[in-house]
């Protein structure tokens, strides 16, 4: 859309890749290296619209101090109305932490032990440090 139109108050709007990698490369140290030049512009954004679960997206978030926002995924688990979603803190989602309590032995919802963490936007079972002032 921002390829051939102007906003409505005439920004220019460029969209940037410039990796081009498509697939994963473990262990190719080039690869690797044109991967963190594509999360470090990242982080640089004014707004950061990311994908549910992007790795990309967490450490981009994490390193520019950004609150994003996360697109819709019924697939990923977000099933809002909106198409988009905003992170309630920069903090990216630690997807499979520990759940099991020793003192009781037994699950519990470490989402719900103290107030800075919860659970994560884009998973139910996943956390993520928040600060509660700013909920
Ligand atoms: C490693 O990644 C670079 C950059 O994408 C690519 O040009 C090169 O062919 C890759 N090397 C191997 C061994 O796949």
């Amino acid at each position: 859309m921002y390829w051939e139109n102007p906003t409505i108050i005439g920004e220019v709007i460029g969209v940037f890749q410039p990796s081009h990698e498509g697939y994963q490369q473990l262990g190719n140290l080039t690869h690797h290296m044109k991967a963190w030049a594509e999360i470090y512009l990242l982080s640089l954004m004014d707004v950061l619209i990311t994908s549910p679960w992007s790795t990309f997206g967490y450490v981009a978030q994490g390193i520019g101090g950004l609150r994003p926002w996360i697109l819709n995924n019924p697939q990923k688990e977000m099933d809002y109305d909106l198409p988009c979603h905003r992170a309630t803190s920069m903090e990216p989602c630690f997807h499979f932490p520990p759940f099991y309590d020793c003192q009781v032995k037994r699950r519990t919802d470490t989402g719900a032990r103290v107030p800075y963490v919860r659970h994560c936007e884009d998973t139910r079972w996943g956390l993520k440090l928040v600060d509660e002032h700013e909920l």
